[in-house]
């Protein structure tokens, strides 16, 4: 079963089903940098900061921010900038995702985000968001896309 949205610690890891597992402290290492990549958002019409990390296979981390447009439907989510900076990168496996807003609560990504990291990750992937006010929460992203349709759908 998925674990319930709330508040976290950030101590231990998380447990899944799944054979992936995600030291606490590498995702408070996520959130302080989707924290600290936040302010760089190109947000001049909606002024909502979003900074976003995403954990490589490898142990790295990709962050990015939302990038907001005058034409308002291209605006580009901070979790969909990030998972391109991942591939730019040379990566395809998406571990954990991390998320840091100036939201008053924590938020979960939009549903298109949902859709695009389900490509790289997996029902078990934590997905951790921070608000302002430093709450958390976290999901893992089956719970969050449930009944996914994904790349095993058209092999
Ligand atoms: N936004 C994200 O960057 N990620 C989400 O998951 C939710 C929404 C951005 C899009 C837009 O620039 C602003 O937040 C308001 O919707």
């Amino acid at each position: 079963m998925p674990e319930e949205g709330g508040p976290i610690q950030g101590q231990g890891p998380i447990q899944g089903e799944g054979p992936i597992e995600v030291e606490g402290s590498k995702l408070d290492e996520m959130l302080g940098a989707a924290r600290a990549i936040m302010p760089r958002a190109y947000v001049p019409y909606s002024g909502f900061h979003v900074g976003a990390a995403i954990l490589n296979e490898d142990g790295t981390i990709r962050t990015a921010v939302n990038v907001e447009n005058a034409s308002y439907p291209l605006s580009v989510c901070a979790e969909r900038n990030a998972a391109s900076a991942m591939v730019v990168s040379g990566h395809a496996k998406i571990l954990a995702v991390a998320v840091a807003t100036d939201g008053p609560s924590p938020t979960p990504p939009c549903g298109g985000c949902r859709q695009v990291l389900w490509e790289f990750g997996g029902a078990d992937t934590p997905v951790v968001v921070e608000g302002a006010n430093g709450v958390r929460a976290r999901w893992r992203l089956g719970e969050l896309l449930p009944h996914a349709f994904g790349p095993d759908d058209l092999r």
